[in-house]
This record gives structure tokens, C-alpha cells and sequence, in this order.
């Protein structure tokens, strides 16, 4: 499986708070079967803004200790950017950090409330950039939950959804989890993170577990390993392993 969406770099954001936390993130996940972890800090939220720089040297480190560990499974840069009214701009100044640092894929926070227009036309501007904006945790957006038809719109205009593991096991509550399972049945859905954050449960294989019930062995794989594979590759987007069309 590849885990496109935790918070698993030491003592950056509200993530791993030292580096044997980061260690016991990554065994854990490893465990799972998880081989490939994309490390997304939180940047421009309003609290934390992990940079680039500090992103890539905390990932030096933590990659040195996980060689000298024997832990196979490994960690790639990313980044958790909340949306806001510059983000363009911040992704042409060169201060945004997408997926493995390829300037593919970009993983997108949106705010509790947005104008989905305003969203839509952010996501084709990207997208006429050769970006393919992620959005995180769908099923956890208010606005989404309210009028779930947002998310055709964003698909439409280019976006892919990504949503979180626990989600679909019910952690954070029944809204999200039945909001997730829709997602999923309706094909909505390109890849899933665990967004590991201390005091959660990490829920990789449960997930897939369910994905597997929800809709086949064949979707699961699209979902849990296919899909992300192109944010590894830096492939374009591979539409033949899109859910959706
Ligand atoms: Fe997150």
C-alpha cells in the first residue's frame, strides 16, 4: 500500500513529536504493509508552515535513521497546503512543496467554508500548470458533507479526492464514515492516507479491508496502490487507472 497523507516528519506540526515517534509511525505502517509513505506537513494553515527546506532536511534525517534501522519502508516529501487566496501565486514563487517534489500533484486542505466556484477555478488554474490538485479528506469538509455534489464539480474541473483511512472505519464519526463510504461507491475516490497524527489509530489495512467489501479487490488495489503509484512515477495522469472519467 502506498499511504499518501500523514503528519509522520519529528516535531514539525501536529504530527511525530520526536524521532523515535516517527520510527514507531513507520513500523506500525510497515506492519500494515504499508512500503511507501508520502510525509505531508501541514504548510499555510494558519499555525504551522513547514517549508520546503525544513521539510527536506527533517526527511534527511529521519531516511538516515530508518537505513541504520533496517526499515524498509520508506518516507517521500510532501505537503499539506491550506487553501487559500494566494496559492497560486505561492505555487509560482516556487513555495509550494507537491507530491515528491515532482510539481504533479499537489495535496490541497480546504477551508471549513469556501465558495466552490472560487475552488473550481483554483483547480483548473492548476491544473493549466500541469498540476493535479489532491483534495484532503473530502469526507471531512462541512461544506462537502452538505452538498456532496461539490465533489463531481471538483472532478470535473480536474481535482482528484482523496480521503482518510479512519474515516471509513467510523473515527471520526458516523457522518464522515457514511460520507466516505459513498465517495467510495460512487468511484469518487483516487487514493486514501492515514493523515497519522499522534493519539490516532492507524488504520491502513482496516481500510482496505473495507474497500475490499465495499467494492472488490480490483477497486481497492486502484485505490490503496494503483493510483498513487503515479504520484511516485511523476507520471501524468494515468486517466486509464482513474476511477472516474
Ligand atoms: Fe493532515
Amino acid at each position: 500500500m502506498i499511504d499518501t497523507h500523514s503528519h509522520v516528519l519529528p516535531a514539525l506540526d501536529d504530527g511525530a513529536k520526536d524521532l523515535n515517534e516517527s520510527v514507531k509511525f513507520i513500523e506500525t505502517a510497515a506492519k500494515q504493509g504499508v512500503k511507501v509513505i508520502f510525509a505531508t506537513p501541514h504548510a499555510y494553515d494558519g499555525i504551522y508552515n513547514c517549508t520546503k527546506e525544513k521539510i527536506t532536511e527533517s526527511l534527511k534525517v529521519l531516511t538516515r535513521t530508518l537505513i541504520a534501522k533496517g526499515i524498509s519502508t520508506k518516507v517521500l516529501p510532501g505537503s499539506e497546503i491550506r487553501v487559500n487566496h494566494d496559492l497560486v501565486m505561492q505555487y509560482d514563487m516556487g513555495n509550494l512543496l507537491s507530491y515528491n517534489n515532482s510539481g504533479s500533484w499537489l495535496l490541497l486542505e480546504l477551508p471549513s467554508l469556501f465558495l466552490s466556484t472560487a475552488i473550481s477555478a483554483m483547480i483548473r488554474q492548476l491544473k493549466g500548470k500541469g498540476i493535479t490538485p489532491i483534495i484532503a479528506h473530502a469526507e471531512r469538509n462541512g461544506m462537502i458533507a452538505n452538498k456532496p455534489e461539490i465533489v463531481n464539480e471538483f472532478i470535473y474541473n480536474g481535482a482528484v479526492i482523496q480521503i482518510t483511512a479512519a474515516s471509513l472505519m467510523g473515527d471520526f464519526g458516523k457522518f464522515a464514515m457514511k460520507s466516505a463510504k459513498a465517495m467510495v461507491e460512487n468511484d469518487q475516490v483516487f487514493c486514501i492516507g492515514s493523515d497519522m497524527h499522534p493519539g490516532r489509530k492507524y488504520r491502513m489495512a482496516d481500510a482496505k479491508n473495507k474497500l475490499i467489501k465495499l467494492v472488490g479487490r480490483t477497486k481497492a488495489e486502484l485505490i490503496t496502490y494503483e493510483n498513487p503509484t503515479a504520484m511516485l512515477e511523476d507520471e501524468v495522469l494515468p486517466y486509464k487507472k482513474l476511477l472516474h472519467h
